[in-house]
């Protein structure tokens, strides 16, 4: 038996381990599913689980909210106590979060083996707390997986190539696994609208920011239905902000509600690395709002543009987009070459080629 300790957290987390634990139960691995409990609100967790047929998590560590070095520390911790509680032969982490980090610290410092998925992500502002995350698991963990050439390019100029490989995007198979057009839509998604979200810190935790950027989506000529993550909520509430004309706070969707949702809107405002993405794939125009991206492959053919709320956001919307495909993110089937590779080394590792 080989036992791999699948470690997930926050709301993409769940999304991005979807496909790797079906490529794990494929390929005959068993998989142990540790939740940190970083997200716990049942439409950031259960609801996300659900729609990409992720089962319920072997052990939840029910970590919670905190200040970053509570939130972390707190996981450091208890995913230590459940790696020696079980006979783990490798780990695997995915993203930026702080579940990453703390899964990938804990891990590393006993030994076992660790996987990185998407690796090599880099916005080089290192006033993001998901940079530092990204960066210091990238050097602590043994297996790279890169999702685009940009990010293997980023590795090898850390000294990292020797760990790294293009495997493509995660996301991409969780995405191609979902039929969208057996999909329903909220009920107002009848009349033309744009898809919004906001959860940054650098957007959220500054008042004037997000004051500016309020009152901006609230200006335009369509309703901007924002599907609010919870830090959004509480900030907008901290601050007395109250959108009132064209921008509407709604509840968080399930995955694949949301993917159908963003794909029949006139266009995107995000500050979401994944939903860039998605919004690219699904050939929907973005307006990222922020200063750079992790994802410049997005900004091709210009169906993403990073703005500020200072922009003509609604210009920026109607720029003219190159029809020209591009795939730059795989073909879908990235889970499997993952999970290929990561057997492949576990076989090398205990001597058996
Ligand atoms: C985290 C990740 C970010 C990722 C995002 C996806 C870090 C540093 N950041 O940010 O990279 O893009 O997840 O959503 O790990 N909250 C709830 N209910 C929940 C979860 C959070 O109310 O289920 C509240 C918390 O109380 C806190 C705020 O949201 O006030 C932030 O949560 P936290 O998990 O610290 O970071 P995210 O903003 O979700």
């Amino acid at each position: 038996m080989t036992l791999i300790a699948n470690i997930v957290g926050a709301r993409p987390q769940f999304i991005k381990a979807g496909p790797i634990s079906k490529a794990l139960a494929t390929a005959g691995f068993d998989e142990l599913l540790i939740h940190t409990g970083q997200h716990y609100d049942p439409l950031m967790s259960e609801h996300i689980m659900d729609d990409v047929g992720l089962r319920q998590p072997d052990v939840n560590l029910g970590v919670g909210s905190g200040s970053h070095a509570t939130q972390t520390s707190g996981m450091l911790e208890a995913i230590e106590a459940v790696l020696l509680d079980y006979p783990i032969d490798a780990v695997i982490v995915y993203g930026d979060t702080n579940s990453t980090l703390a899964g990938a610290l804990a891990a590393t410092k006993l030994g076992i083996l660790t996987s990185h998925v998407e690796a090599g992500l880099r916005s080089f502002n290192r006033r993001m707390p998901e940079e530092i995350n990204r960066v210091v698991t990238d050097h602590l963990s043994d297996l790279l997986f890169a999702p685009t050439e940009n990010a293997m390019s980023h590795l090898a100029d850390e000294g990292l190539d020797g760990r790294s490989q293009l495997t493509g995007d995660v996301m991409v198979d969780a995405l191609h696994s979902i039929d969208l057009d057996q999909i329903d839509t909220p009920a107002w998604s009848a009349e033309p609208y744009y898809s919004a979200t906001i959860h940054r810190a650098e957007n959220t935790d500054d008042p004037a920011r997000l004051e500016a950027i309020v009152e901006a989506l609230d200006r335009l000529h369509l309703p901007v239905r924002l599907l609010a993550h919870p830090r959004l909520r509480k900030r907008l509430m901290t601050y007395g902000i109250e959108p009132t004309r064209s921008l509407q706070i709604h509840d968080p969707l399930p995955y694949a509600e949301m993917l159908a949702t963003v794909r029949a809107s006139q266009g995107l405002f995000t500050d979401s690395g994944g939903l860039q993405k998605e919004a690219f794939i699904l050939r929907v125009p973005c307006v990222t709002l922020r200063g750079e991206t992790e994802w410049p492959e997005t900004l091709h053919g210009s169906w993403n543009t990073l703005a500020g709320p200072e922009d003509d956001l609604e210009g920026l919307m109607s720029t003219v987009r190159t029809s020209e495909t591009t795939s730059p993110f795989g073909d879908g089937h990235a889970a499997q070459r993952i999970v290929s590779a990561l057997g492949e080394r576990l076989d090398s590792d205990s001597g058996m080629d």
